[in-house]
C-alpha cells in the first residue's frame, strides 16, 4: 500500500512569518503544500493571489497542490502553471465544461484535480473520473479554515473509492476541511490518499510534531 499523504494548508500559516512556516513544512514529514485561492465570488472570502503564491513557490521544496475556489478557473490555468503549481484543482460547481478544463490543466503540464462541495454527489464524476488525477472531497463548506468536519464525508469517500475501483481509474482522493487526529485514520480507512490540515497543524504548539504524528497515524 502506498504511503498516505499530508498536505498542510498554508491558509492557516502566519503570513508575517511566511518564509519560516514554509521552511517548517519543507523540513517536516509533510508531503504537499496545500494552497487555497479564494475569489470572494465562488466562496464568501478572499484569501491570497499570485504574488503570495510566487513567494511560496520560491521557498517551497515539495509538491504545490493548488485548490482554486474561483469562478471560471480556465482564465488562470496558464498563470498557475507558470507559477509552479504541480496539481491544479478546480471546483466541479464552478466549471461549465469540466472535461475541457481538465484537459487544459493537463495540457499546461499539471495534474488535474476536481473538488466537490459537501452537497455535490460523487456520481457527477461518473463520466470524467478516468481523466481526473485527484478528487478533492470537501469536508466543510469551502471559504474558511477552522470549521467543523462534516461526518457524511466518510460515506462519501467510501462511495468515491468504489467508483474509482469500478472504473479502473488511478484517481487519488484528498479530503479537505476540519481534519484532525480524531478523523484522519477513519478517512484513510475509507479510501483517502491525502489529507489537508490547516488549523490543526498551525494552531498546535509544535506544528512539526503535529505533522509527524498525523503522518504516523495514517500510515500505521
Ligand atoms: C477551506 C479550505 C481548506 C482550509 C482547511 O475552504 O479549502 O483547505 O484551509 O483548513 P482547516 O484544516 O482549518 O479546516
Ligand atoms: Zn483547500
Amino acid at each position: 500500500m502506498s504511503s498516505k499523504l499530508i498536505a498542510p494548508s498554508v491558509l492557516a500559516a502566519d503570513f508575517g512569518n511566511l518564509q519560516r512556516d514554509i521552511e517548517m513544512i519543507n523540513s517536516s514529514d509533510a508531503d504537499w503544500f496545500h494552497i487555497d485561492i479564494m475569489d470572494g465570488v465562488f466562496v464568501p472570502n478572499i484569501s491570497y493571489g499570485m504574488p503570495v503564491l510566487k513567494a511560496i513557490t520560491k521557498h517551497a521544496t515539495k509538491t504545490i497542490d493548488v485548490h482554486l475556489m474561483i469562478v471560471d478557473p480556465d482564465r488562470y490555468i496558464k498563470s498557475f502553471a507558470d507559477l509552479g503549481s504541480d496539481i491544479l484543482t478546480v471546483h466541479y460547481e464552478a466549471c461549465t465544461h469540466l472535461h475541457r478544463t481538465i484537459q487544459a490543466i493537463k495540457d499546461a503540464g499539471m495534474k488535474a484535480g476536481v473538488a466537490l462541495n459537501p452537497h455535490t454527489n460523487i456520481n457527477v464524476l461518473e463520466d470524467t473520473i478516468n481523466a481526473i488525477d485527484l478528487v478533492l472531497v470537501m469536508s466543510v463548506n469551502p471559504g474558511f479554515g477552522g470549521q467543523s468536519f462534516i461526518e457524511n464525508t466518510f460515506n462519501k469517500v467510501k462511495d468515491l473509492k468504489k467508483l474509482i475501483e469500478r472504473k479502473n481509474a488511478k484517481t487519488l482522493i484528498e479530503v479537505d476541511g476540519g481534519v484532525t487526529n480524531k478523523n484522519a485514520k477513519q478517512l484513510v480507512d475509507a479510501g483517502a490518499d491525502a489529507l489537508v490540515a490547516g488549523s490543526y497543524v498551525f494552531k498546535s504548539d509544535n506544528p512539526t510534531s503535529t505533522i509527524k504524528d498525523l503522518k504516523d497515524l495514517v500510515n500505521n
